[in-house]
Order: C-alpha cells, then sequence, then structure tokens
C-alpha cells in the first residue's frame, strides 16, 4: 500500500529584518521526512518553538517550504496550487474560533468553500451544508445562526464541518483544541474520531496534552528546536521512549500534578 502523504526533506528558514542590520535568517524547521498512511493519526509534540506550528503550516499549504517535496498519494504537490491542496488537505488553526467571520451566518460560512471548489447548484449545494451540520452533531436550524448565538464547543463543531465539508484526505489541527473545557474537548475528540472512522480521513495534530495524544495517536512525532528527534508508534514511545524529552512530554497531566503534590508534602 502507498503512503497516503509522504514528506521528504522539508526545511524551513524564515528571513527577517532587525532594523538597520543585514536580514537574520531563522531555521524553524530542518529537512524532515515521514510518512502518513490513509486514516492514520499522527501527534506532533514539542516545546514551544520546536517546529510544531510550522510542520502544520508546510503540509497544509500555508507556508511554502524552503526546500523539500511533499507527495499526496505519490503525486507531487505544487506548493503554489492552493486549489488542489484546498480540496485534499484542511487545516484547523490554533485560533480557530475567532477565524469564524461574526457577520455572517454559520450556512454562507459553509456555503463559501462549495462555491469556490464545486460546480453543483445552489440546492446542492445548501443540501451538503445541511448533511455536513448533522455530520458535526449540529442541526440544520443553526443555517441561520451567527457565531455569537452558539457555545464554544458549537463553534468548534462549525469549524470542523468547515474542515470536512470538501470531503478532504487529511486534517491538519494546530493545538485547536488546547483553549475548550476539558468535557467539551473529549466530545470534540471523540467527533473527530467518529468522522475519522466513517470518512477514512488522516489526523495530523500538534497537541501539548499527553492524555489527547495517548487516547488519539496512532503515531507521534517529537520536534525539539526544529529538529525531529523521534517518531514511532504511540506504543513504541510509551514502552521505549529514546529521548528523555519523550518521556516527559508523555508524562500524563495527572502524574505530573501527583508529583508536585508529593513534593510539595515533602
Ligand atoms: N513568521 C516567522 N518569522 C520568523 N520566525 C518564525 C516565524 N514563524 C515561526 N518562527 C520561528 O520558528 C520557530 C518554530 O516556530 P513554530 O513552528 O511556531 O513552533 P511551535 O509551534 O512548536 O511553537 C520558532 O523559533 C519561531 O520563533
Ligand atoms: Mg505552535
Amino acid at each position: 500500500m502507498t503512503d497516503l502523504l509522504e514528506v521528504r526533506n522539508i526545511s524551513k528558514y524564515y528571513s527577517y529584518k532587525n532594523g538597520w542590520l543585514t536580514p537574520q535568517r531563522v531555521c524553524a524547521l530542518e529537512p524532515i521526512s515521514f510518512s502518513v498512511k490513509r486514516g492514520e493519526t499522527i501527534a506532533i509534540m514539542g516545546e514551544t518553538g520546536s517546529g510544531k506550528s510550522t510542520i502544520a503550516k508546510l503540509i497544509s499549504g500555508a507556508e511554502v517550504p524552503s526546500s523539500g517535496e511533499i507527495f499526496l498519494n505519490g503525486e507531487l504537490l505544487d506548493p503554489n496550487n492552493h486549489q488542489q491542496r484546498c480540496r485534499e488537505i484542511r487545516m484547523i488553526f490554533q485560533d480557530s474560533l475567532r477565524s469564524l467571520n461574526p457577520q455572517l451566518t454559520i450556512g454562507k460560512q459553509l456555503l463559501e468553500s462549495l462555491l469556490f471548489n464545486t460546480k453543483w447548484s445552489a440546492a446542492e449545494q445548501q443540501e451538503h451544508v445541511y448533511v455536513t451540520l448533522q455530520k458535526v452533531g449540529l442541526l440544520p436550524d443553526h443555517f441561520d445562526f451567527y457565531p455569537h448565538m452558539l457555545s464554544s464547543g458549537q463553534q468548534q463543531r462549525v469549524c470542523i464541518a468547515r474542515a470536512i465539508i470538501l470531503e478532504p484526505q487529511i486534517i491538519v489541527a494546530d493545538e485547536a483544541f488546547a483553549a475548550l473545557d476539558p468535557s467539551i474537548r473529549a466530545q470534540i475528540i471523540n467527533l473527530i474520531l467518529d468522522l475519522q472512522e466513517d470518512m477514512g480521513i488522516s489526523f495530523i495534530f500538534a497537541s501539548h496534552s499527553p492524555e489527547i495524544v495517548k487516547h488519539v495517536a496512532d503515531k507521534i512525532l517529537i520536534m525539539h528546536r526544529g529538529k525531529m528527534i523521534e517518531f514511532d508508534s504511540t506504543q513504541a514511545l510509551l514502552t521505549n521512549p529514546k529521548q528523555q524529552l519523550t518521556k516527559m512530554l508523555l508524562q500524563s497531566e495527572q502524574l505530573n500534578k501527583a508529583l508536585k503534590h508529593t513534593t510539595t508534602q515533602e
């Protein structure tokens, strides 16, 4: 079976001007390679500034790599062909709730991608929006709601609806659920797992939460200062981590709390 996504030696350098000095170059991502199978879930973990968002942006096409190539179903993705990318790979951003337009109804926002990417009639587009709302646990009535009329959990469902509406092969999420209440977060994660099973979508997500990662990920990619330092199955990294950082990142939040508690008691 060929891999759905193959990332080959992609890297990213940013240049920025610091006053009158010559432009500075920052290496956000050293060349990395990995592949993702259909329906597989990959978690990206690492400290702040380690390159997680950079990987997410390069895969989704929001940034162009400084070197390397990305293949989808064996076909080279053109970094500048947004239409091709936009259908097959969708991104849910870190501040996804703020990405909803407060002045447009949910229905209109969902119709937008269909207008630009399909040749369907108005009635077909509307029907597809209703079906998608139902897929994410919302009602056809929500079509006419404005974002402020929804709870944050429902708004997150709209963001997921927007991500799946073109039936993509891959969803990339960059710490998209960190701001949600733990109970709502659990519901949203379970929704994604259900959609993944129904639609065979591969899911690549950056997360700080060992609980979510252990619950959801088939494989984990560990980043440190722009380098991939480990990439293996969740099981392998839990039972036999080669790096101390992997061990620390995967230590459960509860265990961390318990350790803090015992040290303060001593
Ligand atoms: N637009 C940019 N211009 C300059 N440097 C950037 C830019 N975006 C990210 N970086 C740098 O690249 C590195 C990796 O950033 P990022 O991928 O956002 O890390 P993470 O998501 O793991 O916190 C950081 O050192 C960051 O400062
Ligand atoms: Mg980030």
